[in-house]
């Protein structure tokens, strides 16, 4: 499947890192439950590939993909473990070689005008655009659409309930992603009701934009 199959009609990807893989069922169907279906898994904590595995394997209706992924084994370790999309912060060229002849579709992230230009000449025209809002958030894909118009956006890196909209409303803007949805607190307090609520607002807030 095409990153771009994948993800239309997606509008928020939550962002998680799972540090105890007792959390990754609970965590995963709670924003399911929420109406947010696709899950980026980042490979920031040893229980990523196995927390990726037991959603796969225990979720109905998840889409699991893997994030943080920095080096070309990331996509073959997160593939075999039942990841379906990756998702990166920058982008190397050895990691675009692997993505393009490899199992997984990847969204690499991009920053400036000249990562965008690489991306694009290395194949990809759907792209994270990462860290959003140090990067010059909305403002900064506004300025990007008229000279680099076939490229797409998903901004992450503080996005939030607050600001989700206004990305959400660029025409070059095809999804958000961020961790707001799932709070560090919430998950250690095992609170799933209140994720599935942010998850649902942020799908309402979608909705209006859309
Ligand atoms: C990412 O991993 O893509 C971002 O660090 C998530 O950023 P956020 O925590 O600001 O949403």
């Amino acid at each position: 499947m095409t990153l771009e199959t994948l993800l239309k009609g997606v509008p928020v990807i939550p962002v998680l890192a799972i540090r105890d893989l007792a959390q990754a069922v609970p965590l995963a169907r709670a924003l399911v439950a929420g109406g947010l279906p696709v899950l980026e898994i980042t490979l920031r904590t040893p229980a990523a590939l196995e927390a990726i595995r037991a959603i796969k394997g225990e979720v109905e209706g998840a889409l699991v993909g893997v994030g943080t992924v920095l080096r070309p084994d990331d996509l073959d370790r997160a593939a075999a473990a039942g990841a379906v999309f990756a998702v990166s912060p920058g982008l190397t060229e050895d990691l675009a070689r692997a993505a393009l002849a490899g199992p997984l579709p990847l969204l690499p992230g991009t920053a400036t005008a000249s990562e965008m230009m690489r991306a694009r000449e290395l194949g990809f025209t759907a792209v994270k655009f990462f860290p959003a809002a140090q990067a010059g958030g909305p403002a900064a894909l506004k300025a990007v659409a008229p000279v680099l118009p076939e490229m797409r956006f998903c901004p992450t890196g503080g996005v939030s309930a607050a600001n989700m909209a206004e990305y959400l409303a660029l025409p070059n803007v095809f999804c958000v992603g961020g961790s707001w949805v799932a709070p560090d607190a919430a998950i250690a307090a095992g609170d799933w009701h209140a994720i599935t609520v942010l998850a649902s607002e942020a799908v309402g807030r979608a909705v209006k934009t859309a």
